[in-house]
């Protein structure tokens, strides 16, 4: 099984789980298979419970310093190096119904990986953050929040939009800046807000792209190459159907935590590059083992039934991540998780 898809069955049986804590719409069946694979999940993540991302209380002078250790750790190991800058607002407004309205400077989002807003809520049960358009007619609700516990202050965060839509908030667009309404009821309040945004550093994008993750397998290097980039559902299905179109190589796919049901209490990376090995194994064509040499000559030579080799990965690398941690509310941890980015790909 290639790492995508691998990958994929994590994210399906997570959100299954998830789902059947939820909804208890499930059989019972379905739920023990759910919480099963959840188990499963959290061992091989190296977590005893999926951390309850609505009771963590990670205040800004830890997610700082935890944030800064990790991008200074990884600088090493990756060709995009980050670094955390923190934007204070310029202006604190309340409003009616004890609506709080942030106002931060323009802020050039380009290059950012990801931001969010922190701040200590206090006397809330659940907090809301729209942003609003320069002539304030317009608002996008950009995070919605539940709080496990009402009154006691909590260090909350909420993640503006994700890195393909940062032109909409790049306040490059507007001379007023970014504002934010933070809705949290009228017995709350909000102390040292402030916005933290992930910005790549350094390395401008075309000589990232061109020197990347690239083993001497991938795809964009090949001579017969194919737009590579996210994977959409059609190449799923096309995957292999057609193996001397393309021959096997390590595609791009970006993922970003945020997005994957399940892994919001990861705080970093905000995305990475996980890849996936997609394209055909013509005759002899980059074996990853003897074995697979022997099974093709097979295949061409029609013996034994043998079906062509798969394209699989050939050489993984680990992922360092900062996330929440399940025994410590107010904690950031660190943990390297093994075989999570594809380096290379070959026919197996
Ligand atoms: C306010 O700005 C938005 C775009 O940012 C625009 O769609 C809308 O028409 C504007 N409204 C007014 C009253 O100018
Ligand atoms: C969260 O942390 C702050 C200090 O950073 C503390 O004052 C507050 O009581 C904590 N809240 C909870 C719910 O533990
Ligand atoms: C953003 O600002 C830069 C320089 O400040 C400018 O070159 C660029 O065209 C601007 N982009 C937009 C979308 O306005």
């Amino acid at each position: 099984m290639g790492m995508r898809s691998l990958f994929v069955s994590f994210a399906i049986s997570f959100s299954l789980a998830l789902s059947a804590d939820g909804f208890h719409q499930q059989s019972a069946h379905q739920q023990a298979q759910g919480s099963r694979d959840s188990a499963t999940i959290l061992h091989a993540l190296g977590l005893r419970a999926r951390p309850d991302v609505r009771k963590m209380n990670v205040s800004q002078a830890e997610y700082s310093k935890k944030m800064n250790m990790y991008l200074k750790r990884t600088k090493r190991s990756t060709t995009e190096p980050r670094r955390l800058f923190t934007f204070h607002p310029e202006s604190v407004d309340r409003g009616q119904n004890g609506e709080v309205l942030l106002k931060f400077r323009p802020v050039d989002f380009d290059e950012t990986d990801g931001a969010s807003l922190k701040m200590l809520v206090a006397g809330a049960t659940d907090v809301k953050v729209y942003q609003r358009s320069d002539n304030g007619s317009d608002e996008t609700l950009i995070n919605s929040k539940e709080l496990s516990q009402s009154g006691t202050p909590i260090w909350v965060d909420s993640y503006l939009v994700p890195r393909d839509n940062y032109q909409s908030i790049s306040s490059n667009r507007s001379e007023s800046g970014l504002i934010l309404r933070v809705s949290c009821g009228s017995d709350c309040q909000v102390f040292e807000p402030v916005l933290n945004a992930v910005r790549l550093v350094g390395v401008g994008r075309s000589k990232r792209h061109a020197e990347g993750l690239i083993g001497r397998t991938d795809c964009a290097g090949l001579p017969n190459r194919r737009p590579s980039g996210r994977l959409s559902a059609r190449r799923v299905g096309s995957r292999g159907r057609n193996p001397d179109r393309q021959r096997c190589c390590r595609n791009k796919m970006n993922v970003i935590f945020k997005e994957l049901p399940g892994y919001d209490f990861v705080v970093a990376p905000y995305s990475f590059d996980l890849g996936y090995c997609g394209g055909g194994c013509p005759y002899r064509y980059n074996p990853g083992t003897r074995h697979a040499t022997i099974q093709s000559l097979m295949f061409q030579t029609g013996k034994g039934n043998a079906p062509r080799p798969c394209c699989a990965p050939s050489k993984l690398a680990p992922l360092e991540i900062l996330h929440l941690d399940d025994e410590d509310p107010k904690q950031l941890k660190t943990t390297t998780w093994d075989n999570m980015q594809v380096i290379e790909c070959a026919c197996f």
